[in-house]
């Protein structure tokens, strides 16, 4: 096809959805970004974006039947209990069965650091440390005590996978065995403004970021990576975010105990001291695993307690998952819903100048990890310690904290 006819047919379809503005800079463009900018339109699935921008505002009628999901404390095990389920979680990393995803396709916005999230660096006492490689150190403990190296899997998006790359290799992968180390890119989805509109983030581009942590489950199958777990024997994974500086990735007692009480996927948990923090918590729904929204968690649920004066609906999530194999595969047959996120992002203007908004000003839509868990009939639930195992880093205040954390854990440690 060429340019003219191009041309012809993103403006139809623009029409169409009623998105000509991001044709409004096109005649001060060079032949290739022209190109660039017509051949990204058609690439896009717009009736499945504006879809999704008129249904989110829709609110679905919920009729579930909400009940706590119980969990065990960590710190309420007898030693006897930590010693066996450590014993078979140490035999299962032995026997090379485990493996752990970091989910890094975020566009850590609250963050406003430039660069992949991951490359941001903590400032400590005498050094200082990228979330890379905060992680990475946590791995080779592995290395170290049992002469094993872990499969270690990131996710990242288009917009961050070769910088994510290019650190790996400038660093010299943090001295973890590169073979061990993959890559694999999430899917995209355009960001549209308050109103619907597509939004441009240079002259020539469209704004399109990463569709969600949930997309893990499809994007690790369409990148063959189901198939390389398999072939290496790997029966466990390990899923966590790339913000917790105090993440546990090859937690020994939470994988013996998933393990030995026979559970195909498990999960941590953070007590939540103040009922009324906004952070969604756990439960059951329809007698299925899930995690309650802010608008579905009642004043009465915050103080509702059994009585052993234990609260019921206090347990937030720490983005630690747990997965056999085959709960994994089965996640990556699901269709999860998207959920809509109010961000800040950069876009042009009516002027064609590149703003900076002070405020949210977007939509971005993306699926969740969690809306797996409601597919299985069971999960175990394994309530840690704050201060031990939880300090991730969404914004500049809370990275002050982190570091204070992280000095006090690890640093020593
Ligand atoms: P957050 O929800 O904190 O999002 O992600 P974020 O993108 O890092 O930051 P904000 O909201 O823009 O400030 C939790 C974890 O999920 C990953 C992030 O990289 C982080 O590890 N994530 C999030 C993805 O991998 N892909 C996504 O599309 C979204």
């Amino acid at each position: 096809m060429n340019l003219t006819m191009k041309y012809d047919k993103c403006k139809d379809i623009l029409e169409k959805y009623d998105q000509r503005h991001l044709l409004n800079f096109y005649d001060i463009l060079s032949g290739e970004k022209k190109e660039f900018l017509l051949d990204q339109i058609l690439g896009i699935n717009f009736e499945e974006i504006c879809n999704l921008y008129k249904n989110s505002y829709i609110e679905p009628e919920k009729n579930d039947i909400i009940t706590p999901l119980p969990y065990i404390d960590k710190t309420k095990l007898s030693n006897k209990d930590f010693k066996y389920y450590n014993k078979v979680g140490i035999e299962a990393i032995k026997n090379h069965e485990f493996a752990v995803i970091t989910l890094a396709g975020g566009q850590g916005s609250r963050l406003g650091h430039t660069g992949p999230k991951g490359t941001f660096e903590l400032k400590l006492a005498h050094t200082k440390k990228s979330l890379f490689e905060i992680l990475c150190d946590s791995l080779k403990v592995v290395n170290y005590l049992y002469n094993i190296s872990i499969p270690w899997y990131i996710m990242t998006s288009e917009n961050n996978n070769q910088a994510t790359i290019n650190f790996f290799e400038e660093n010299n992968y943090f001295n973890y065995p590169d073979k061990n180390i993959r890559f694999f890119m999430q899917n995209k989805l355009p960001i549209t403004d308050v109103k619907g509109k597509l939004m441009l983030s240079e002259l020539y581009r469209i704004n399109e970021a990463s569709n969600g942590n949930g997309d893990v489950y499809n994007s690790f199958k369409e990148n063959n990576m189901i198939e390389d777990l398999k072939k290496q024997g790997i029966k466990w994974i390990f899923i966590c975010g790339i913000d917790n500086v105090l993440v546990n990735p090859v937690d020994t007692l939470f994988l013996g105990l998933t393990i030995a009480k026979s559970y195909e996927i498990a999960s941590k948990s953070i007590f939540k001291e103040n009922p009324n923090a906004k952070e969604a918590v756990f439960a059951n729904r329809n007698g299925k695993p899930s995690i309650l929204m802010l608008n579905e968690i009642t004043e009465e649920m915050n103080n509702l307690q059994d009585s052993d004066n234990n609260y019921l609906y206090r347990e937030t999530n720490a983005l630690c998952h747990l997965y056999s194999i085959n709960a994994l595969e089965k996640c990556t047959t699901l269709n999860l819903p998207y959920h809509r996120a109010y961000k800040k992002n950069t876009f042009i203007n009516e002027e064609g100048m590149k703003q900076i908004p002070e405020s949210p000003n977007s939509f971005k839509f993306e699926k969740f990890i969690f809306d797996a868990f409601e597919h299985f009939d069971k999960m175990l639930l394994l309530r840690v310690e704050k201060n031990k195992e939880f300090a991730p880093i969404k914004d500049l205040e809370g990275m002050h904290e982190a570091t204070k954390l992280y000095e006090k854990e690890k640093v020593k440690a």
